[in-house]
């Protein structure tokens, strides 16, 4: 089966198994957010890099409330092995599951495989969901470059803030730059959730400090 995943959609649900035993993704996700990213294969050079970055940032993960988990089509016992690799290499053991995924029933659930690249490796995707399982974000890279995991922090940022206050984010934002009204908000209600005042370039342009911050 293959699939399209668009924003809004309600992330296909799966059981598989993962380098921390049988997940049920969404009973798995709980409350959390989660972040769904596939890698082309096991043993490959630039998803031992990401795979080690991901460790790594699991804190600024746990921070905000997520649960990462990877994706490779290969099998169970590839995963462990690779896994060590992985701690030796990148300085940061896998602290979080990667799923194998052998028949390729979830990569055919979330169209990871895009079979003009390759029949049988996954792209490199990356799906956020919220809370309540619907899919926030897609990216898809190629096999040949890897992902910038700082990016999809900063994204998850921008989607916790916008889910909590009528804002967006401009471009290249970080946590704690100004944010934007959003055009659905009247001057009037803004001066009711925004009474610090905000400045206005054009009408549609409201830019106001970051809430919370
Ligand atoms: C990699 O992860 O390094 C990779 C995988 C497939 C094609 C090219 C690179």
């Amino acid at each position: 089966m293959t699939s399209t995943l668009q924003l809004g959609d309600t992330a296909p649900d799966f059981s598989a198994d993962s380098t921390e035993g049988r997940i049920e993704f969404h009973s798995h996700l709980g409350d959390s957010w989660g972040v769904l990213f596939s890698h082309p294969a096991d043993f490959t050079p630039v998803c031992t890099t990401e795979l080690g970055r991901v460790a790594a940032l699991k804190p600024e993960f746990d921070a905000r409330n997520v649960k990462v988990l990877g994706l490779s089509v290969d099998g169970l016992s590839d995963h462990q092995a690779w896994s060590s690799d992985i701690a030796e290499t990148q300085g940061t053991a896998l602290n979080f599951p990667l799923i194998a995924d052998p028949d390729r029933a979830v990569a055919g659930a979330y169209g990871m495989i895009h079979p003009n690249a390759s029949n049988t490796l996954t792209v490199r995707s990356v799906f956020i969901i919220a809370p309540d399982k619907t899919v926030k974000l897609t990216l898809t890279y190629p096999a040949s470059t890897g992902r910038n995991f700082d990016e999809v922090l900063r994204v998850i940022d921008s989607l916790q803030l916008t889910a909590k206050h009528q804002v967006a984010t401009p471009v290249d934002w970080t946590s704690g730059d100004d944010v934007i009204i959003v055009p659905a908000v009247s001057d009037e209600d803004a001066a009711k959730k925004f009474p610090g005042g905000w400045t206005t370039v054009k009408p549609y342009l409201r830019v106001v400090p970051q809430p919370g911050s």
